[in-house]
């Protein structure tokens, strides 16, 4: 036997249980990881508490939880030939993470990758879902030296990645966040703005040149106050809206390239990027690293592990 954190109707985080499942093993062409960390995101609370959003992903009850791991390579299936017992990986297994054995087929774009020596696994367990979607932000913005980029939720798991690596681009970056998080940002790179009504005169304010793209990471209040600042559409993103304003791009991790992961792992290894791990949990505390998830106040991100 193993354990998994199941639920079997949808909800809030006490629908959310571990238990104990029968031990799964790799068939031919598939590889089971050993997990040892799971990098929690918005969309993983998402799938266990909303019905229409589970259906679009297939998932149906009992499902399992969260996507987002890392840990080491346990067992081999026939004909695999890029892991073996012993690698370290990382990577994404929607709706199966939170569990001690993940069983993957690794040939899927993102499925599975080998974790850098200088990379940990708490943190190689935030990088598929959330560093795959900065970056496909800023790929769809064009984001370059002598940019200047407003980032909108910019604290947050998304955030922290999009805002280093904008500024790795070369790029000036003015965040979004609540004054509490002000420092927070500086610490990263950015120059803080207060999100809410009164962004757009906040933003000419401190930066009376204007801004060249945008990302928003939480709603459109980002996106609207680029258009209003005069950012061509084209060069605005958005990864949180399901209906952008006029023109503006939804983008997600499904739109980022595999070197992307290869950029930010070794940003990580050069020490030229940083991922802010919030808080970190033990498996069986699930329901509270949830609950304090979903109260989108984070800052970096949360990881639960396992031993
Ligand atoms: N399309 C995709 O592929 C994709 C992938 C990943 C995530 N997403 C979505 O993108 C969004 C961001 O994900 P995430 O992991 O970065 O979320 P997160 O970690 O939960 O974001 C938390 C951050 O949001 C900030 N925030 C709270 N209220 C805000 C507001 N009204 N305006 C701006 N910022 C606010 C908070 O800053 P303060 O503490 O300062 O308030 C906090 O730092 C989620 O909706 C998620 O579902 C989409």
């Amino acid at each position: 036997m193993s354990r998994a954190v199941v639920y079997d109707t949808f909800g809030g985080p006490e629908v959310l249980e571990l238990r104990e499942v029968p031990e799964p093993h790799a068939g031919a062409g598939e590889v089971r990881v050993r997990v040892t960390a799971v990098g929690l995101n918005p969309m993983d609370w998402v799938l266990s508490s909303v019905p229409e959003a589970a259906q679009r992903f297939g998932i149906t009850l009992p499902a399992g939880f969260a996507t987002d791991f890392a840990g080491t390579v346990d067992e081999v299936g026939a004909g695999v030939a890029d892991f073996a017992v012993g690698d370290r990986v990382y990577g994404a297994a929607t709706a199966q993470a939170a569990a001690d054995f993940v069983v993957i087929d690794p040939s899927g774009a993102n499925a599975l990758r080998h974790t850098p020596a200088e990379v940990s696994d708490e943190v190689a367990s935030t990088l598929a879902v959330a560093g795959l979607t900065a970056s496909a932000a800023l790929t769809a913005t064009g984001v370059k030296a002598g940019d200047t980029v407003l980032i909108g939720g910019a604290a947050g798991g998304v955030g922290v990645f999009a805002v280093q690596l904008a500024r790795l681009a070369g790029a000036r970056v003015i965040g979004t966040a609540s004054e509490g998080t002000f420092d927070f940002l500086r610490g990263l790179g950015a120059e803080p703005v207060a999100y809410g009504p009164g962004l757009e005169d906040r933003v000419r304010a401190t930066v009376p040149g204007g801004v060249s793209a945008a990302i928003d990471l939480f709603g459109t209040e980002t996106a609207e106050a680029a258009l209003a600042l005069g950012v061509p559409a084209e060069r605005i993103a958005t990864i949180a809206a399901p209906n952008p304003p006029q023109g503006v791009r939804a983008t997600s991790g499904f739109d980022a390239s595999p070197e992307d992961l290869t950029h930010i792992t070794g940003a990580i290894a050069a020490g030229e990027l940083t991922v802010p791990i919030a808080e970190t949990f033990p498996l069986e505390r699930i329901q509270e690293a949830v609950r304090l998830q979903s109260g989108r106040r984070v800052h970096g991100k949360i990881v639960v592990t396992l031993v």
